[in-house]
Parts: structure tokens; C-alpha cells; sequence
């Protein structure tokens, strides 16, 4: 049974998930998809990346005693600065001159100027050899170096090393090397920064935990150039999928007073507490309290308690009911104590909301931007997809293909515990109807059949006919887990009423949640899409700690 379900991504469902078959592709559609399947297209890989653009300028150098004492930007050399952008300086990176079919092979003859930092640095005998990167793409510039080139005393005077950040004028030349197409013959090098011999990254492999200790270097290595370059491409393809399909960008607040998800895991947002320059020697004490000797948040900025933003959800609804379909992306705050490799303390989150839409709506929703993202770093990240296949996680094309060819499967919370009782496997957790699947299930579904973690049933959540479950889904892929969390949000006020007093919620503080039921309210439904967990699921690096810049979690907000 695994294999023939595998590597279909399932959906996660709840005890009180709509007990209902997810279907991109409708067996029997009863009603218009918004999102009808994409046509489908052969992904060549071995074919080079077609990244190109027309753009060039010529910058110039001037070099004093090993050490750059100005740098000249001059006139544009003219024919080669095609579109330009008012006065700002399109420089050539190595991805244009590299990155065509040819794979430069075009520009043979040019004189060109790449900037950039030395990766490495080989000195023959007669020819010296720098490995420039400049963070365009994976490749790096061989800059091919006789004695005679201008500037050639730093290389000799071991000022140009590894780290260093340089200048380079020469001819493109056909190489002799196998590695590369074209090399870059030095006329002029210029040591625009010089890097101290205790730069920590040196040729050796280093491992990602020890990266992870030089958050501020990384970005200067394949593997995390190419993570920032993918996570770029998915933000931006994120953004076109939406924009074509006619949905309307809303900012949702970081600073909050409701908790969307209800689980209270918020970071509190304070000026009780005094600013940080005061805050280290600021007695308890000078915390305003109330008579009863609670806090008095009265006093507080905003009036009362405020958070840092879990969810871009409630307010995305408000435009929803208004604008038909919108979507947010912004950073999320969650103060879950959970060190795992796929929990962040501040997290991206991608929001869509869309109206006059029920769960089969915003499942085919789901389905449709997951393989638009997909397909679109297939298409344009083809270098770096190459490196993670080869380097992070063998089969990484081939899952990501899979995701944007395939049907994904989609079942129910019920069918997944009957597969997980057929399963001839010992879970810690055992398995019954009613439980919530945790890690374990949920790795056996995707991984082993096809996969979570406990949660709270949310109040916005629209209650289904049986009074018992709601019209909730996840999405579950292979390696990350919960990929997706979604539902059809209850519409209906005097239902959402009776929810909140059900939960304690005060009916009040969602006053205006309310009004949206109160004035033309319709079906409506959305999710959200953990941006980290979909650049490790997109990368095939294993720890969440590594798909985002800067990571913050638990006892760790350095840089
Ligand atoms: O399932 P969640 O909690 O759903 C919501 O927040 C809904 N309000 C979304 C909506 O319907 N608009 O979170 C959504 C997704 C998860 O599926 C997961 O991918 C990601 O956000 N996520 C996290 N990612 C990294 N670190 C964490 N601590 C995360 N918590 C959730
Ligand atoms: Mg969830």
C-alpha cells in the first residue's frame, strides 16, 4: 500500500475534521474549482539555468599601496547598460555571465568586471588561480592570474586570502578547465576589503550546528547561499501564484490583543517593563500594579495586554469579506517551548483567505500553490536544486517533482487511524479514534504510507452537520510534517457565540471578529503555510534552524 500511495503528499486530519476527501482534481466535481489543475510540463534538469539579463556596467577601482582608498563608479560603458532604472548601477553578476545556455560561452572577449569574495585561492608556479563568488548563484568566477596582472603584489603580499572581499577586471576566455565553461583572465585585481586570517570559513566542510554559531557568515556558503536564493524564489512565486489568481496582499498587525489560535503561546508586547537600556537593573516593583496586586495593565502602551501576532488570520478575514480573496505574509510569534527541527520562535507564516469558498475551495487552493511554488524553484533554481540533490538530500527533484506532477493523496482522519491500526508497528502513542496523530504517525503516514502534533480545536473553525467535528485539514508532507493548517471558518454568529462561551472567550474582545458575522457574512476559508517548514521542505535541509536567516528559538536570539 506504501508504495503505491507514496510519494503523494496527504493531508492531515483532525478527530474533528470534516470527515471528507480532499480533491484537487475532483473526481466528480459538484462545484466550479477555482483552481482548475496546471497544465502539466516536463521539468529538464539537466539542462543549464536560463537566468539572463541585459543589464552591465562597468565600475573602476582605484588602488593605492594594497589598500582601496576610493572607489570610482563612473560613466555606464555605453551599449551594454540595456534598461535602465533611473541613476541605479545594474551591476554583472556572475549568474549573468554564467547562467545562459552557453553557460557564458557568449561573452568570450568581453572585458568584465566581477566583485565578489574569494572562496579560494591556489598559487602555481606560474599562474595563480581565485575563486570569486558573489552570491548570485552557486557557481564562482575562476579568476585565472599571471604575475603580470595589475595588483598582483596583494596576492604575493598575502592580502587577497579567503573571506576577502575583491575587485577583478579581465577578458573572459574559454577554459581549459572541465569544471567550467569560461574563466575570467585578470587584467586588474583591487582588495576591496581584506578578511583576517581568523576567518572562521574556511575551504574544510564545516558542519550546519557550527554554522549555525556564525549566522552572520553563512550566507557566504554554498549551502546557505543556495537556501537564501530558494527561499527568495519561493517568496516571490508566492506572491506572483496570488497576484494571477486575483488575491489582494494585506498586512495584518504584529501587534495583536487577540490570540488566534487560543493555544497561549504569545510574546507579550510591554512598556511596563522599562525599555531595554534600563530593563537589566529594573526591580519588580517598579511593574505598576493594581490594589489586588496584579499587574495593571491600564497603564501599559496599548492600554491593555498585547501580544506579538501568532496568526495573520482574523484580520485577513476582515479584508476577506470585503476584497473576496486576499492573503497575508508576514512574520508569526509563537513562544512554544518546543526545540524540535521544525518549531521557530518567530516564523513567516503565508495566509490566504478566501470568500464565498467552503474547504474543498481552500484545499484545491492549497493544492494549486504548493505545486506552483514548487514548479516554479524546478524551473528557476535549477543550480541550486542540483546542489541539495547532491549534497543535502539525495531524491530532493525527484520529491519536488512528484509534488508538482502528482495527485496528492487525501484522506480522512478516520481512514489515517485505521492505517495506522493496520500498521504492524509499536507507536508510543497508541493509536485510537479520537487521539491526536502525533509526530510518530504522522512521519509513519507520510514517510512510511504517506503523518502531527496535539492541537487545540480553534474557535474560528466552522462546525460541521454531525455537531461534532469541523471542516479542518492539514497538509502533511514527507520529512516536514504539518505543511499546512487550514479550515472553513464558522460564518454563522449565533454558532461562533455559543463557541467562544463554550471556550471562556471573552465575546466582547472579539467584537469585531463578530461584526464580520453580523454584517453580510459568508462562507469563507483559509490556511496557512509555515514559510521555514516550506524552504526545508523545498531544500531538503533537515533542521528549520537553517531555512530562515536568523533563526530564533528557544534561549536564542543572538545576531
Ligand atoms: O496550524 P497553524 O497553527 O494554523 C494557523 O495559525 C491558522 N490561523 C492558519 C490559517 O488558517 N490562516 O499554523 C499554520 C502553519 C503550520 O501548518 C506550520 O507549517 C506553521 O504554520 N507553523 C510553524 N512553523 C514554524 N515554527 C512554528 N512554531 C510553527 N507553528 C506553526
Ligand atoms: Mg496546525
Amino acid at each position: 500500500m506504501a508504495a503505491a500511495l507514496t510519494p503523494a503528499t496527504p493531508l492531515r486530519f483532525k478527530p474533528y475534521s470534516t470527515l471528507r476527501f480532499l480533491s484537487f482534481y475532483s473526481k466528480n466535481p459538484t462545484t466550479p474549482r477555482l483552481f482548475p489543475p496546471l497544465p502539466r510540463r516536463p521539468v529538464d534538469f539537466h539542462s543549464t539555468f536560463h537566468r539572463q539579463r541585459c543589464f552591465c556596467s562597468v565600475i573602476s577601482a582605484s588602488l593605492q599601496s594594497g589598500e582601496v582608498k576610493k572607489t570610482e563608479f563612473p560613466e555606464k560603458k555605453v551599449g551594454e547598460m540595456g534598461n535602465k532604472v533611473g541613476e541605479f548601477r545594474k551591476k554583472v553578476k556572475i549568474a549573468d555571465i554564467k547562467g545562459g545556455h552557453d553557460e557564458g560561452l557568449n561573452r568570450v572577449g568581453q572585458t568584465l568586471v566581477v566583485m565578489g569574495w574569494v572562496r579560494t585561492l591556489r598559487v602555481q608556479s606560474s599562474v595563480t588561480f581565485l575563486e570569486v563568488n558573489d552570491g548570485s548563484s552557486l557557481s564562482n568566477m575562476q579568476c585565472v592570474m599571471n604575475s603580470d596582472a595589475e595588483g598582483y603584489d596583494q596576492v604575493e603580499s598575502g592580502l587577497i586570502s579567503t573571506g576577502a572581499s575583491i575587485w577583478v577586471q579581465g577578458t573572459l576566455v574559454a577554459s581549459q578547465g572541465s569544471k567550467q565553461k569560461v574563466e575570467l583572465k585578470v587584467e586588474k585585481v583591487v582588495l576591496v576589503g581584506k578578511s583576517d586570517p581568523s576567518y572562521p570559513i574556511q575551504k574544510k566542510r564545516v558542519s550546519r550546528e557550527f554554522l549555525r554559531t556564525k549566522a552572520h557568515l553563512r550566507p557566504r556558503t554554498n549551502t546557505f547561499g543556495a537556501v537564501a536564493r530558494v527561499r527568495n524564489a519561493l517568496a516571490y512565486a508566492t506572491h506572483k501564484f496570488f497576484q494571477e489568481n486575483g488575491f489582494v496582499w494585506i498586512s495584518s498587525p504584529i501587534i495583536t490583543a487577540s490570540d488566534c489560535e487560543g493555544a497561549g503561546e504569545q510574546f507579550c508586547v510591554t512598556t511596563l517593563i522599562p525599555s531595554s537600556r534600563e530593563a537589566a537593573d529594573s526591580p519588580v516593583t517598579a511593574i505598576p500594579n493594581t490594589k489586588d496586586g496584579l499587574i495593571d495593565w491600564s497603564q501599559d502602551f496599548f492600554g491593555k495586554p498585547a501580544f506579538l501576532t501568532v496568526s495573520g488570520q482574523l484580520n485577513a478575514e476582515t479584508y476577506a469579506t470585503a476584497l473576496t480573496d486576499v492573503y497575508t505574509f508576514g512574520p508569526t510569534f509563537r513562544a512554544e517551548n518546543s526545540n524540535t527541527s521544525r518549531h521557530l520562535a518567530e516564523f513567516w507564516m503565508i495566509e490566504p483567505e478566501l470568500a464565498f469558498a467552503d474547504l474543498d475551495d481552500d484545499m484545491a487552493c492549497a493544492t494549486a500553490y504548493l505545486q506552483y511554488v514548487v514548479r516554479h524553484v524546478l524551473d528557476n533554481c535549477k543550480e541550486d536544486m542540483e546542489f541539495f540533490n547532491t549534497w543535502i538530500e539525495k531524491g530532493v527533484i525527484d520529491r519536488m517533482n512528484d509534488v508538482a506532477e502528482k495527485d496528492f493523496v487525501q484522506m480522512t482522519y478516520t481512514d489515517a487511524i485505521e492505517l495506522l491500526l493496520e500498521a504492524n508497528k509499536k507507536f508510543e502513542f497508541p493509536v485510537k479514534w479520537g487521539c491526536d496523530l502525533q509526530s510518530e504517525h504522522e512521519r509513519y503516514i507520510t514517510e512510511q504510507a504517506f503523518n502531527g502534533c496535539p492541537e487545540i480545536k480553534a474557535f474560528y473553525m466552522r462546525e460541521n452537520d454531525d455537531g461534532k467535528t469541523v471542516a479542518a485539514m492539514d497538509m502533511l508532507v514527507p520529512r516536514v510534517g504539518e505543511l499546512i493548517g487550514g479550515s472553513q471558518r464558522e460564518e454563522r454568529l449565533d454558532y461562533l457565540e455559543n463557541r467562544l462561551d463554550e471556550l471562556k472567550l471573552s465575546k466582547e474582545s472579539y467584537w469585531w471578529y463578530l461584526d464580520l458575522r453580523r454584517y453580510g457574512s459568508v462562507p469563507h476559508a483559509g490556511f496557512g503555510l509555515g514559510f521555514e517548514r516550506l524552504v526545508q521542505f523545498a531544500t531538503g535541509v533537515e533542521n528549520i534552524r537553517d531555512a530562515i536567516p536568523f533563526p530564533r528559538t528557544p534561549g536564542s536570539a543572538e545576531f
